[in-house]
C-alpha cells in the first residue's frame, strides 16, 4: 500500500486546447499521479485527446467528467468565461480544481468560487503556474532580503502578434478574449507580488472591432511613491522583460520574464546573473504542490491564496473599469 505522500491522484482535464496539452505533457513528471479522464464538449475530440495522452476515459460532456467519482482532481483550461462554470460545478462533486487564470471574469465570481471552496472543504486554485516557477520564487527572495533597498519602480510588459480573429477565444469577447485577461495577468501579478495592491489604478487601452482590448497600458501609483508601468498587446511581439527599480539596485527578470530560467541584479556597479532549471515545460512545479496540497487534506494553498486569487482579480476589475471594458 501507497503511503499518503504517495497516494496517486487522478487527474480529469476540462478544455483539450493548446494549455491542456502542455499540462499533460507535464503531468507524468509528476510522481504518483495519473492523467485518468479528459472531457471536451464533443466526444470525438476527447477520445483524439485521450489517446495522445494516454488518459483512461474520454467524456463528450464536462458534466460526466464531474460524476466520475474515480476523478480526484481537475484541471480546468476552458476559455476564462467557462471557469467559473465549471470550477462549481466540480467543486460540487468533490473534486479538487486547479483553474487557469485569470481564476474568473469579475470579483464576484471569484467569491461564489472561494465560497463554494469552503462549503465543500475541497480544494481550490488558480493555476498562476509562475507563483511556482524556480526564478520566480528566487527573485521574490531577494526583493524580501532587501537586495534592491526600497522599491521605487517596476515596469513589465507581454505582447504578442497573432491575426485577429474574433472566433478564436483569444479575441472573442463573449469567452473573456483581449489583451489584459489573457497576458496583461502576468505584469499585473509581477506589480501585486513585488508591491501589493496600489492606491491607484489608472489605464488606457486600444480595441479591436468587437470591443476585446487588443492593448492595454496600466498605470498603478502606491502609497509610498512607488509606482508600476505596465504593458500587454495582442499587436505586437514585446521584449516581455521585467525590470523591478529599488534604491540601491535594479533586478531584471529575463525573457519572457513570467517563465523565465534567469534573472540578474545590478548593483554597485556590478551585474550578477542567476540561472535555474523550470521542470518540464514548466506546470510540474504548480502540478506537485497542488497534488501535495490535496493528499494533505488542504483547501487553499499557502502560496497561491485565496486573498491573491481576489486581489488579482481586484487589480482586472479596476484596470476595466478605467479602460470601460465590460463582458458580458
Ligand atoms: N498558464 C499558461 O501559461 C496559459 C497559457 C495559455 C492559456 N492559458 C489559459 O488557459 C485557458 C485556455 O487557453 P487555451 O489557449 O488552451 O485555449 P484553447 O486552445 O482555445 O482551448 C480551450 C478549450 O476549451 C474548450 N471549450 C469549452 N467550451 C468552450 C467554448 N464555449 N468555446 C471555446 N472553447 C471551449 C475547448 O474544448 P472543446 O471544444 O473540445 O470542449 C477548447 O479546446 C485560458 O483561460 C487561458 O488564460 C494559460
Amino acid at each position: 500500500m501507497n503511503k499518503p505522500s504517495e497516494r496517486i491522484i487522478r487527474w480529469g482535464i476540462m478544455g483539450p486546447g493548446k494549455i491542456a496539452r502542455k499540462f499533460a505533457r507535464d503531468l507524468p513528471e509528476v510522481p504518483h499521479t495519473e492523467l485518468y479522464a479528459v472531457a471536451s464538449r464533443d466526444q470525438d475530440r476527447a477520445e483524439a485527446f485521450a489517446r495522445e495522452c494516454n488518459a483512461a476515459k474520454a467524456y463528450g460532456s464536462y458534466e460526466a467528467l464531474a460524476r466520475d467519482s474515480n476523478v480526484d482532481a481537475v484541471y480546468i483550461a476552458t476559455p476564462h468565461a467557462l471557469h467559473q462554470k465549471f470550477s462549481l460545478l466540480c467543486l460540487s462533486h468533490g473534486k479538487a480544481v486547479l483553474c487557469e487564470k485569470p481564476l474568473a471574469m469579475n470579483a464576484m465570481q471569484v467569491e461564489e468560487m472561494i465560497a463554494a471552496s469552503k462549503v465543500h472543504k475541497v480544494l481550490l486554485m488558480e493555476a498562476m503556474w509562475t507563483a511556482f516557477l524556480p526564478h520566480f520564487q528566487a527573485a521574490m527572495q531577494k526583493l524580501r532580503e532587501g537586495a534592491l533597498g526600497e522599491i521605487k519602480s517596476i515596469e513589465a510588459d507581454f505582447g504578442f502578434h497573432t491575426p485577429y480573429n474574433p472566433v478564436s477565444r483569444l479575441f472573442n469577447k463573449q469567452l473573456g478574449g483581449g489583451s489584459l485577461l489573457d497576458i496583461g495577468i502576468y505584469p499585473l501579478f509581477l506589480a501585486l507580488s513585488v508591491l501589493g495592491m496600489p492606491a491607484e489604478i489608472d489605464a488606457r487601452a486600444t480595441f479591436f472591432e468587437n470591443g476585446a482590448d487588443s492593448s492595454c497600458t496600466m498605470h498603478l501609483k502606491y502609497t509610498n511613491n512607488a509606482e508600476a508601468r505596465l504593458y500587454s498587446t495582442l499587436l505586437q511581439e514585446t521584449s516581455t522583460v521585467a525590470v523591478i527599480k529599488g534604491v540601491e539596485g535594479v533586478l531584471t527578470i529575463h525573457p519572457r520574464f513570467h517563465e523565465s530560467s534567469s534573472f540578474s541584479i545590478e548593483k554597485e556597479g556590478k551585474t550578477e546573473q542567476f540561472n535555474f532549471i523550470n521542470r518540464g515545460e514548466g506546470f510540474v512545479h504548480e502540478i506537485e504542490h497542488f497534488c501535495n496540497l490535496l493528499r494533505e487534506g488542504k483547501a487553499e494553498s499557502p502560496v497561491m491564496t485565496f486573498e491573491i486569487s481576489r486581489q488579482l482579480i481586484g487589480l482586472l476589475d479596476g484596470v476595466r473599469e478605467k479602460i470601460g471594458l465590460q463582458y458580458e
